[in-house]
Parts: structure tokens; sequence; C-alpha cells
């Protein structure tokens, strides 16, 4: 029998609420918390108060400092809320420029474009320097932004192969770079693409390896850093730094704004300048979008520049993340190990990281529990996630709390 339209949009309608039901019934539904002032380490949550917050990106506490605000604040009375138009048309004030030379100085590489995400910068990436010649090989647990670039550019460039090793398995990387230097369609460039630092397990890439493997075969680096920009290196620079390397030995870094860099939003890629002028004339995001706000500019730019003028804040950072998983193996957990301010406490079980979030956060600590699909099954876990802005009894409060949940 024929359906008429209104079955199909019923059809529409009656799937959703299915969804959804299943979501509630089986402790997946995600609640969104409402926030009522700024970003810092403690925050106030509507039905909740004043709690200690261990589950922003606010690495080194600047989404609420003072001369990040400011910042914003003279930009839009500058600039007023933007441009209404993409940039190649008339989109591109000044403080983005001032924003792109900067994040190039602070790579070391020749040039950068800002996207209104790193979630865009990474599809900007691929399907526009890509071509139906070359072949992307890609690490299995990379943030979900690159395995969907990959898709759409392995979509709309057909022919491009792909590859995806094992998490961080350097001898899976090499059987995988060793098959396409034999593949006879893979005539062009061979891309490898990483996490710097890897969102859910807190662990890092390998670099210095992964870039003697790319020399060997001739393969480009692509690093996303979105977690390790501003946390790793004596000076911030990331994940490469943190290796002893420098920014220009990463073929492509791509990052975000709303994390360490300000908090605000935001992403980019830096690297070399044909690679980026190839983006700004090609690239989907770059021509068809507009930019990212001038005020988030005008803060990252600030952001960035009291990173590079206070390297304590760094420092500040990584003793607390000792101290956080010192407490945390003391309170009688086991944490992933790493030196990285992600700091997973793996309680395998869905409904139980959902639970024990939840007592958390009655007991004023606001930690965020993860289980399937963002994790593989059985690997539920608490994502704690330390901030140069934390004090020592922000991170006490977490300790004895943890403590109370084992009772
Ligand atoms: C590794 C990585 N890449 C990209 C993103 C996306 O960043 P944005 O929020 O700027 O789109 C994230 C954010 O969670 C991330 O962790």
């Amino acid at each position: 029998m024929m359906t008429t339209a209104t079955d199909r949009a019923d059809a529409f309608h009656r799937r959703a609420d299915e969804i959804l039901a299943h979501l509630e019934s089986t402790g997946q539904l995600k609640h969104l918390q409402m926030i009522e002032g700024p970003m810092d380490a403690t925050i106030t949550l509507r039905d909740y108060g004043e709690v200690v917050c261990l589950c922003s990106n606010n690495y080194l506490g600047l989404a609420n400092h003072p001369e990040v605000r400011q910042a914003g604040i003279d930009a839009i009375e500058q600039y007023g809320a933007g441009t209404a138009s993409v940039r190649f048309i008339c989109g591109t004030f000044t403080p983005h420029e001032t924003l792109e030379q900067r994040l190039a100085d602070f790579y070391g590489v020749e040039a950068a474009y800002t996207f209104t995400s790193c979630w865009n910068a990474n599809e900007a990436l691929f399907p526009t320097l890509c071509e139906p010649e070359d072949c992307i090989i890609s690490d299995e647990l990379n943030h979900a932004s690159i395995i969907d670039a990959v898709r759409l550019t392995t979509t709309i460039k057909k022919g491009i192969r792909k590859a995806v090793y094992k998490h961080n398995d350097l001898n899976d990387l090499e059987t995988k770079l060793r098959a396409a230097r034999g593949d006879e369609q893979v005539t062009g460039a061979i891309w490898v693409v990483t996490d710097g630092v890897f969102s859910m397990e807190g662990d890092l890439a390998d670099l210095p390896k992964m870039r003697a493997l790319c020399d060997k075969y001739g393969a480009l680096l692509v690093v996303d850093d979105s977690h390790g920009t501003g946390v790793m290196g004596d000076t911030g620079r990331g994940t490469h730094e943190h290796f002893g390397m420098k920014g220009s030995q990463i073929d492509f870094i791509t990052g975000t704004l709303g994390k360490a860099l300000g908090g605000g939003a935001g992403g980019y890629i830096a690297g070399p300048k044909r690679g980026i002028d190839l983006l700004v004339q090609r690239g989907r995001p770059t021509l068809f979008s507009n930019a990212l706000p001038v005020t988030v500019a005008a803060s990252a730019d600030k952001a960035i520049e009291i990173l590079m003028n206070e390297p304590q804040r760094m420092q500040r950072l990584r003793d607390n993340v000792a101290h956080a998983r010192q407490g945390i193996k003391d309170a009688g957990f086991d944490v992933l190990d790493s030196p990285t301010a992600i700091c997973p406490i793996i309680v395998h079980d869905t409904a139980r990281a959902i639970a024990m979030s939840k007592r958390l956060l009655e007991m004023g600590v606001f930690v965020i529990g993860f289980g399937y699909p963002v994790v593989p099954e059985g690997e539920a876990r608490l994502r704690v996630q330390i901030s140069a802005a934390h004090e020592r009894h922000h991170l006490d409060a977490l300790f004895n709390c943890l403590k109370k949940l084992r009772n």
C-alpha cells in the first residue's frame, strides 16, 4: 500500500520518539547542565549551586581572565558583532590577521588560518588538500572530527585510499604505510593523521617515531593538538614540544581555540604557506561559511599572548596534574598514566560511571562520566580534567568525594 506524505512525516516523529525513549530507558540520555556564570575552577550550576569544575578544557584558566575578557569587549566595540559575510567576500577583520600571524609564530611555521571550530578546520583540511590519488592513514582513536573529515574526503573525492591503524601501534602504522607505498592506485601523497593528546585516554601520540616513519615512507604528518596546545611542552607549544620537536617538523597542526587558548570557540590550521593558500582558495568551509567572531579572535590572541608571557601557568598545570593523579590513586581508583591534563578513571560499566558522576555532583564536584558509544563497551570512565586555575583545596575536594564513593 502507498504511504501518504503525512504517514512519512509521522514515521519520522515516531522514530525520533523511539530513539529518545531508548536513550532515556538505558540511562544514556544526556542532560545539559546550565552554568550561571563564567567558567573557572568553580562554577555555578543551576539546581546545584557552586561546584568544583573538573570537566572543562579550560586548562590554563584563561576563559575568565580579565585581559581575555577585555580583549573581546574592545573588539566588539571597535568592530561590532561581525561582517555578515564570508571572509573572501568582505569578512576579514584585522584581529583575524593578527591572530593568524600569532598562531604561525607560536608554532614556528609559515602560516595559519582560522575557522569557527577545529571540527571545521579538520573538515577543511583533508577534503581540500587531498586528491584522488592520495591515501590517508588514521589512528583508530582519533577524534570524531578527523574520522568524519576522512569519511567526507573519501566520499567526495572518489579513489582516495583510507587505512586505520590500531591505536598508537607503530608497527601497524608501518604496515599501513608500506601497503600504501606498494599500492599502484596511490600515486599521490600519503597522509598520516593523529591526535597529539587523545581526548578520551589522555595518552600521547609518539610523534618522533611517527615523524621517522613518515620520512621513511615519504608521508605527510598531520597532528590535531587540541588537547596538547597550551598543555604540553615547557612553553605550551604542544605535544611536539613535549618530545623536543619543532612545530615545523609536523606538516600540518590543527587545533582549537575552545580549550586552553581562551575557551571561546574556533579552530585553526598551521603549516606551510602553500597549504594554507590552497585552503583559502579552495576550502569549502573557508569559501562558504563566516569567519570566527571578531570578539573570539581578539580574546584568543590575548590568551596566546598571556600563555607566552606566563610559562608559570604551564608549570602550575603540570604540578596540579601530578598531584591529582597521585590523589586519585590514593583514593583507591585506577587512573590512566600520562603527563597530560586528562585523567580518566576507568570504572568499566556505563551505568556505574553515570551514577558516580551524579553522586559526585551532588557532593559539589563536577566530573563527567563517559560510556559506550563515546568509548568502547566495557571501558566506561570518569574523565577528570585538571586546570592551572585549580587550587589544592579544589583537588582535595575531589579526593575526599572519591574516597566517600569508595566506602
Ligand atoms: C582532538 C580534538 N579535535 C577537534 C575537536 C573539536 O574542536 P572544536 O570544539 O573547536 O570544534 C576536539 C574537541 O573536543 C578535540 O578534542
